[in-house]
């Protein structure tokens, strides 16, 4: 079920995801568009989900259904061991991983922390994002969405 503050989560990420594009494909406006899209689909499994881990690959299977173009960058986000990530799929995860689960700003730090906090520190969640983490800092593409660090 998507809960309140799960949406409040879905519309940051997808805000995010648009501030994201509008950096790293200059200022295309149909790719703002089209990440705001994606950010805006991205947890739709978390509706029919039991447990959260199915919930990529749930949300991701209904988008392939009906035919979105980007239903695999949901059937593999929040994945840290996807074998390659494309630019939407790159720019997905960090706003996911920058964006609080009640939809507020954070850093990837504080997001780490605050999963930690949540699920225990050495949770699969939480090994999962710290994973995730060093998989997005130490991709080339990551400078050019944070030229300021994270
Ligand atoms: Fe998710």
């Amino acid at each position: 079920m998507i809960t309140e503050d799960r949406w409040n989560h879905i519309l940051g990420v997808a805000r995010q995801a648009a501030r994201l594009a509008e950096k790293f494909f200059s200022a295309d406006a149909n790719k703002k568009q089209e990440m705001f899209l994606l950010g805006m689909l991205h947890d739709v499994g978390y509706e029919f989900a039991v447990e959260k881990r199915q919930h990529a690959a749930l949300g991701g299977e209904l988008l392939r259904r009906t035919g979105y173009g980007c239903w695999r960058e949901v059937y593999e986000h929040g994945n840290p061991d996807v074998s390659e990530m494309s630019d939407e799929l790159f720019l997905l995860n960090c706003a996911d991983m920058t964006v609080g689960p009640k939809g507020e700003m954070m850093t990837m730090e504080e997001r780490l922390q605050e999963v930690g906090e949540r699920f225990g520190r050495e949770s699969d969640a939480c090994k999962k994002m710290a994973r995730m983490r060093e998989r997005l800092t130490e991709d080339a593409r990551f400078g050019l969405l944070f030229d300021e660090g994270l």
